[in-house]
């Protein structure tokens, strides 16, 4: 990404790359817009303003004036080069940044999203697993659609690295899902107070980091053209809509991002931006549930939680039975959630249950 992070005009990237998806697209199909040091023969060139308002003003009013650019520069920022995002798909052509994508449930709906058109950042803190599944995702959606980044949700500047590296590869971001999440099980009378305050911090402090970075650039692309709306999605759980015995941590700090998720909804309206939970049933199918050492069907089957279990199949059976749907929740599932929450654009603020009818709203 060359020498950008030390340019002392850095922070107005993030407003005029969206601005430039609008700028340089197509009406309702904002351009793919990638940051480059070296200049473009074919860019027309703009100073920088002290105001980014102005900056983004100057670029409009140049552009309306010639044939539209194929790239701008904007003097000692850069030079912004657009492309057209490539059809079909349910998502064609949007920007998703999926935190804790290495694995489970956010690999497979970075996976999906991709499939469906869309440019997917997949951002954890295991950066071996994420640029992996990137790498698996691009090789079977045949196309260079994915990237992995290192991002720790709990770290405030881990993600301003991360969003900044996305609007400098596709110029913003259209889609957040806030997936990262941790369990770790515990009675309220026994659990160290380290362990509460560990997965308070990524479940639910994590999901405000996350949105707190996110915002002004999704913000950005709505200032430019205020038709276009962006999405945020947290992946809740069931656990968010009713409690879990000997598991107060987990069920807390699900319970509190939905009214993150209620409250942001409220404030980030005025932006274009859509913010709504999803708050799937297990995931049997995961490594949580199924790895073979350490899933909770072997734990469950060594602890002797299921009585007359004799092997994992059997405490898996147990657990399905308590579905009334009688499995547990896929990736597929989750991905409709997601398909309906993107293309709905008169809600906002929801917790929807993917649950095969295991917690019905009231
Ligand atoms: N597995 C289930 O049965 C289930 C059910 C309902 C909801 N959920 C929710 O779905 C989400 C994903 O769950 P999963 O089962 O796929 O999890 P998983 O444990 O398989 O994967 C979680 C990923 O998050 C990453 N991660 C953890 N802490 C992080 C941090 N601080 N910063 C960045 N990345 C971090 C991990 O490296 C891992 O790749 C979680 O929010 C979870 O609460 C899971």
């Amino acid at each position: 990404m060359g020498d950008i992070e030390t340019h002392p005009r850095i922070e107005q990237i993030d407003r005029v790359a969206p601005a430039l998806r609008v700028l340089l697209g197509e009406p309702n199909a904002p351009a793919l817009v990638r940051w480059q040091s070296e200049p473009h023969r074919n860019a027309i060139v703009i100073d920088a303003r002290t105001d980014v308002s102005d900056t983004i003003e100057a670029i409009r009013t140049a552009i309306a004036l010639a044939p539209k650019p194929v790239a701008v520069t904007v003097t000692g920022i850069g030079t912004f080069v657009a492309s057209q995002p490539e059809p079909p798909g349910r998502v064609a052509g949007k920007v998703a940044f999926v935190t804790g994508a290495a694995q489970g449930f956010g690999a497979g709906i970075a996976e999906g999203l991709a499939a469906q058109g869309a440019y997917v950042v997949v951002a954890d803190m295991n950066v071996k697993g994420a640029e992996e599944t990137a790498h698996r995702i691009n090789e079977t959606v045949g196309a260079a659609r994915c990237i992995g980044l290192s991002v720790n949700v709990t770290d405030s500047g881990s993600l301003q690295e991360a969003m900044r590296k996305t609007v400098l590869r596709f110029g913003g971001i259209d889609i957040v899902v806030s997936n990262a999440g941790v369990l770790k099980a515990g009675s309220v009378k026994t659990q160290p107070v380290q362990d509460f305050e560990f997965v308070t911090r990524v479940n639910y402090t994590g999901y405000f980091l996350v949105v707190q970075h996110a915002a002004p650039i999704m913000a950005a692309l709505h200032a430019a053209d205020p038709r276009l709306m962006t999405d945020v999605i947290q992946i809740n759980s069931k656990s968010g809509l009713e409690g879990s015995n000997k598991n107060g941590a987990y069920a807390g700090s699900k319970f509190g991002g939905i009214g993150l998720t209620q409250s942001f909804a409220l404030e980030l309206i005025q932006d274009g931006i859509k913010v709504n939970s999803i708050c799937p049933g297990n995931f049997f199918d995961g490594p949580l549930w199924s790895d073979p050492e350490n899933g909770l069907f072997a734990q469950y089957l060594r602890a002797g939680k299921v009585p007359g279990a004799q092997t994992t199949d059997d405490v898996r059976r147990f657990y399905e039975a308590k579905v009334p749907m009688g499995r547990g929740c896929t990736v597929p599932d989750v991905l409709r959630a997601i398909y309906y929450l993107v293309e709905q654009q008169y809600e906002t603020g929801q917790a929807l249950p993917v649950t095969g009818g295991q917690v019905m709203l009231n």
